[in-house]
């Protein structure tokens, strides 16, 4: 008989930037269901891909000076190699740059086309109509649907106006059948919270969509009306069926897709999900195409309390924790540690915090000390005690020894949280399992069982037992901790791969006969140093930011707002290059006055950034040449918002537009300026400093301020005529 199907997909990530931790957490989260319905036997398609068009690829290219096609091949390649990396077992990647997706966006519009062609004009789903709006280029969302000003509600930046002749989407029609088909798919969308969220957005009324733009150039050309290109959300979600062979010209591809289509499984951040439950169906609905099963949205991973996220400096990288992780224990368990602590630490739909902290001690908990620990004891008393062979079952009341640990209730238990994408309480229940054998290991003391043969079939049974029991949780632990779970099992003489196991017909036999010949044990999890590791991740962190300047764990600057102040002149003369000149304490007692922001490139503009704000001559090196002076990039910003930063009393959070781009720069001026009164404020940024992390958020620059009084204050750079953002100072 054949195997039934199952077809999931992460959202298209967008290829203006490299992955961080946060697009991992979508794909790993995916793979987990992946990897756990081919336990239940299913037949699992499993798309990823990355979303390459829009204005915020154009422009990403324009700014490294590369062209929009260059950009995401390069970026492309990047995703592709993390998720190698991350051991994601996806079947399917899809670029909606392949022509094949062109292809699919086109006759998936065509069929509605023809279908509309039936249809009095004014009920027909795709029309064309002038647009007015304001547009957040970053989260690509309508911010209004009219031309006044108006902030993105994701970001807070300004959104931009946009207006020109687009095809709109009639979606205002389809306000009955999606509320039908959210009364008749009760699981539409989970969680059940999000259903309701948007079951009420639809409730309240659905505004026709643009679908199409004139202005943008980088995208899929309208059918048989070149001068529109696809507007984002109809390119980027026709991917799910173009990365499965819709509309291929293969053959073998098209039944592909006649066998997968509809998907299962669409998951998500929440941030998108209006456009998967809402956008998404009707344009299927439209086009007389199955809709997907269910849609599935998970909360954010936060930094600093903070979406995680590249425009706002804040990120953490996926590769330097799984490489710092191989490299200091030597084995290859980087990949489980993160993918553990993620699914361990979050609850599917909440927002969940991120900390590598939090991520090497539940590395050392409850892999190391958990179920590295518990395997390598019960391998090595079988190979030291009974010559590398499992016992078997001795003479010894069986059933009490197999029902200590509840093992076939909590089975149960741990596929009944996959099912409900429970992941964390899936694992808590398997390691219950493994704290019992723990906790039997120390009642029991088998190392004295095994001074007196008169105990000898109690160690045997006991020891048959937690093997098999170490078995199920092998078989348990596998989707989100695949790589290490493979070596046990090895190690515990099981044959073939344990992903072939069927977790859904799991019991605890397998080692019940005596003799079973176990492999070598070895540690698979070695304990990790915190202090090392987080150096490490830190290194490899700021390679990635900064691949010219790549700095050292020491070489960033403290956080401006504790530091104890280090002149400029020392920091030159100590060869910390203008290192120095950043970890001044804005309104430190005769600082100088560059404020907060990143540390200087380490070409030594950051002095040169130092002696021109300066005044205090005696920290300050004698004199510099213009040469240096033309290092530093100076420019007019304008803030567009500005926050405390969390636990730093001195430093503010400042967005700062500097004319084609809103940068966010770290100031330590929070004891001089309230927030609110930075906003619209004209300041002079340094725009060329390298990123630099404080408190965990990265800063893009630096603003110019004079140091006044006894106490300090800083006073701001600021202009008296009227001055563009973006103009250069110099
Ligand atoms: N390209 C669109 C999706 C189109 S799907 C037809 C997009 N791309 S994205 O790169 O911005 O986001 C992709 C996924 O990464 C989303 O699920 C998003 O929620 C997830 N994440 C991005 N940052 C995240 C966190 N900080 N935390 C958790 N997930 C996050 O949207």
């Amino acid at each position: 008989m054949s195997k039934p199907k199952f077809y999931l997909t992460t959202p298209i990530y967008y290829a203006n930037s490299r992955p961080h931790v946060g697009s991992a957490y979508t794909t790993i989260v995916c793979d987990v269901i992946a990897r756990y319905k081919r336990m239940c036997g299913y037949d699992v398609a499993y798309l990823t891909g990355t979303d390459e068009h829009g204005v915020n690829i154009e422009r990403a290219a324009e700014k490294q000076g590369i062209t929009p096609q260059q950009l995401v091949d390069k970026n492309e390649k990047i995703f592709r190699e993390l998720w190698k990396l991350l051991g994601i077992t996806n079947t399917e990647f899809i670029r909606t740059t392949e022509p094949r997706h062109a292809r699919a966006v086109q006759n998936l519009v065509r069929r509605t086309l023809e279908r509309d062609k039936a249809l009095e004009p004014s009920q027909r789903a795709i029309y064309k109509k002038k647009y007015e709006g304001r547009y957040c280029i970053y989260d690509n969302l309508y911010v209004s649907d009219t031309p006044e000003p108006a902030d993105c509600q994701i970001c807070g930046r300004p959104g931009e106006l946009v207006s020109e002749e687009n095809y709109f989407f009639r979606l205002s029609a389809y306000q009955q059948k999606l509320l039908e088909l959210y009364k008749n798919s009760p699981h539409f969308v989970h969680p059940n919270f999000r259903f309701n969220e948007v079951k009420s957005f639809v409730e309240s009324g659905l505004k026709d969509i643009s679908i199409s733009r004139k202005s943008i150039k980088w995208g899929i050309p309208w059918p048989d009306d070149q001068e529109h290109v696809f507007y984002v959300w109809y390119d980027a979600l026709t991917s799910y069926m173009s990365g499965i062979g819709f509309e291929s010209e293969d053959p073998q591809k098209r039944a592909e897709y006649e066998r997968f289509w509809p998907a299962d499984i669409h998951a998500m951040g929440k941030e998108i999900i209006r456009f998967h439950a809402v956008y998404w169906p009707a344009f299927l609905m439209a086009a007389g195409i199955e809709l997907p099963k269910q849609i599935i949205a998970h909360g954010w991973l936060l930094f600093e309390q903070e979406k995680m996220s590249k425009s706002k400096g804040n990120v953490a990288y996926p590769e330097p924790i799984v490489k710092a992780f191989d490299e200091i224990t030597g084995a290859k368990v980087g990949n489980d540690a993160l993918r553990y602590y993620l699914m361990r630490e979050t609850v599917l739909g909440q927002d969940g915090n991120f900390s590598r902290e939090a991520l090497i001690t539940r590395y050392n908990a409850d892999l190391a000390n958990g179920l590295g620990n518990l395997a390598s004891r019960l391998l090595t008393m079988i190979e030291k005690y009974f010559d590398g062979r499992i016992p078997g079952l001795g003479e010894s009341d069986e059933a009490s020894i197999a029902g200590w640990a509840g093992v076939s209730e909590k089975t149960g238990n741990v596929l009944k949280a996959y099912d409900e994408f429970q992941f964390a309480r899936a694992i808590e229940e398997i390691w219950r399992l493994i704290t019992e054998i723990d906790q039997v290991i120390t009642k029991l003391k088998p190392w004295k069982l095994y001074e007196d043969p008169a105990d000898h079939p109690v160690l045997k049974s006991f020891l048959t037992v937690a093997a098999m029991i170490l078995r199920v949780v092998l078989v348990l632990a596998y989707p989100v901790i695949p790589d290490a779970t493979q070596r046990i099992w090895e190690q515990l003489g099981q044959p073939g791969k344990l992903a072939a196991i069927r977790m859904d017909q799991l019991n605890l036999g397998g080692l019940e006969q005596p003799g079973m010949r176990i492999g070598k044990p070895e540690g698979v999890f070695p304990r990790i140093d915190k202090k090392e590791a987080l150096e490490r991740i830190e290194t490899m962190e700021n390679e990635i930011r900064n691949p010219a300047t790549a700095g050292k764990p020491g070489s960033t600057p403290a956080d401006a707002s504790t530091t104890t102040t280090k002149t400029p002149a020392e920091g030159a003369s100590t060869g910390t290059s203008a290192a120095g000149a950043a970890a001044i304490p804005a309104g430190a007692p005769g600082a100088g006055t560059p404020v907060g922001g990143a540390a200087p490139a380490a070409s030594g503009a950051g002095a040169a950034a130092v002696a021109t704000a300066a005044g205090t001559a005696t920290t300050v090196p004698a004199k510099i040449g213009i040469e240096d002076f033309a290092k530093v990039e100076l420019r007019v910003g304008v803030v567009k918002s500005a926050e405390k930063v969390a636990g730093a009393d001195k430093l503010l959070k400042v967005m700062v537009d500097i004319g084609d781009e809103v940068r966010q720069v770290l100031a330590g001026i929070a004891t001089s300026y309230a927030p609110e009164e930075l906003v619209g404020r004209k300041v002079v940024v340094v725009t060329n400093l390298a990123p630099r992390k404080m408190r965990g958020v990265e800063s893009n620059g630096m603003l110019l301020a004079a140091s006044a009084g006894p106490d300090g204050k800083a006073v701001l750079c600021t202009f008296a005529e009227e001055i563009p953002a973006g103009a250069k100072v110099k």
